[in-house]
């Protein structure tokens, strides 16, 4: 008898290889290399049906780019405003998005709550390979949504998923999960490289060519990347993150990438024991501040895509026992914070290099713009000082290299949210002065880090 074939694929980007290596030689990864069947020459699949469907291909036509007829995109709301966000106003026809997220995040709670909306005006059909329908419906009722209008599949081999689906003809249509989806075609594990390659290719195709929206729920890796093949990401149009940490009730959707709008759009839920909420006003949650003005604790105005977000950052700084003192950051880039370090003893002559440095936004928030270096050296300096700063004050600002306090982007937008929100003062770049007018927020534009320490600690 012949010995079945297999080949090696790389579990991050996807390339197959005769032989096993320590490293990918395509990606560079060391140990991401799976051994799995080598696929079979014909992969027509099984079903004849989905197999008539699948070898439908319409031959395309070259045409002129200003003739392409524009109908507007058009989009319809998923049923949840702070989803809706992050898609970029609503869900597309013909698109496909991922939803990634650690287990028990609530993916599922998320998919559910959406479908029951949607449910009452869109053919909607949830495809269920994780958990029974019993469970699902148990989950449903505890949503108070079981009335709904929702298609429930609790199917996990593909052909037969692309044929109910073919009769059905859902207008959304949701898998949970692609890891536990399988094609008779391969014979590898459900949730191996070459599978979720496959079926979710598969599932792409199906989408576009049926104009439904497909929204696939993805596992993500102990280090908080999709599970699966890199190549998922390049085939769907939206990738989303649900994250949050497990014991806060915060939970955060996050756009990475997006064909139809802007990445880096938030969502904001809380978990609570009906499902998730909506949070629609995210700063005012962020801030409940525990301990009035505690030292090291500093109110940043950050920005999440087009909505401005105020967070708490904090700080401790203490005498270090070690030759090198640690750095440490959550929710923040630890090279941008050595940096800042740098700067304040350059130009501002704080010396911490016997210090321990820890800095903590509240939350689970991340905040990766240079927007939040001044609030982050003035909690820092803060703590250091053992000199708090007033609960009532807020602050954005660049600081660079040279001491200099760089002007940021959507000036305005902060300032109003730090109106909004009752703060009195703010600290800000001077850059960002034009157009200003506020009525009750006594506003310091500095130029310097030098200026805003004076202004913070005097
Ligand atoms: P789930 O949607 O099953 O997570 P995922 O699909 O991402 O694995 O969410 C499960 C968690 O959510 C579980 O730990 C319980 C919690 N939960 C609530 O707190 N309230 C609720 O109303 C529901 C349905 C779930
Ligand atoms: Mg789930």
């Amino acid at each position: 008898m012949a010995k079945a074939k297999t080949v090696y694929s790389c579990t991050q980007c996807g390339s197959q290889f005769p032989k096993w290596t320590g490293q990918c030689q395509d990606c560079g990864d060391w140990n991401t290399l799976e051994e799995e069947a080598a696929p079979q020459k014909s992969s027509l699949s099984s079903s004849p049906k989905a197999a008539r469907f699948e070898g439908f291909a319409p031959k395309a036509n070259v045409q002129k780019l200003q003739k392409v007829s524009l109908k507007g995109t058009p989009r319809f709301p998923s049923g949840l405003i702070e989803l809706d966000r992050v898609l970029g106003g609503g869900l597309v026809p013909g698109s496909v998005i991922l939803l990634g997220g650690d287990p028990g995040i609530g993916k599922s709670t998320l998919i559910l709550q959406s479908l029951a909306l949607l449910s009452d005006t869109k053919n909607t059909l949830y495809v269920t390979g994780e958990e029974s329908a019993e469970q699902i419906a148990l989950r449903a009722t505890r949503l108070g949504v079981q009335d709904c209008d929702l298609s429930l599949l609790a199917d996990n081999q593909l052909e037969s998923i692309l044929e109910v689906s073919l009769e059905h003809k859902p207008e959304v249509l949701v898998i949970d999960s692609i890891q536990t989806l399988y094609t008779e075609t391969l014979q590898s594990a459900p949730g191996s490289v070459a599978q979720v390659r496959e079926t979710a290719s598969r599932l792409v195709r199906f989408g576009k060519q049926t104009q439904t929206i497909v929204i696939l729920v993805g596992h993500v890796t102990k280090e908080g990347a999709l599970a699966g093949p890199r190549v998922l990401e390049h085939m769907v149009d939206t990738v989303l993150y649900f994250e949050g940490e497990q014991n806060s009730t915060f939970r955060l959707i996050r756009a990475i990438k997006n064909r139809f709008g802007a990445v880096n759009e938030i969502g904001v839920f809380a978990m609570t024991d009906m499902g998730l909420k909506e949070v629609s006003n995210p700063s005012a949650m962020f801030i409940k501040r525990a301990q009035e003005d505690a030292t090291g604790s500093v109110v940043l105005v950050s920005q999440e895509g087009t909505r401005p977000l105020l967070v708490e950052v904090q700080s401790l700084v203490d005498q270090s026992s070690l030759a090198n003192p640690r750095r440490v950051t959550v929710g923040l880039d630890n090279q941008r914070l050595a940096m800042l370090l740098a700067v304040v003893n350059r130009h501002a002559g704080f010396s911490l290099y016997d210090q321990d440095v820890f800095v903590n936004v509240i939350g689970g928030v991340k905040v990766h713009e240079p927007a939040a270096d001044l609030a982050i050296l003035l909690s820092v300096l803060s703590s250091f000082k053992n000199r708090r700063l007033d609960s009532d004050l807020a602050v954005f600002g660049e600081v660079g290299l040279t001491g200099e306090i760089r002007p940021v982007q959507r000036g305005l937008d902060r300032i109003k949210e730090v109106e909004k929100l009752g703060f009195r003062r703010l600290i800000m770049p001077k850059g960002n002065q034009s157009g200003v007018k506020s009525s009750k927020l006594e506003i310091v534009s500095v130029n310097t880090l030098e200026e805003a320490i004076r202004y913070a600690f005097d």
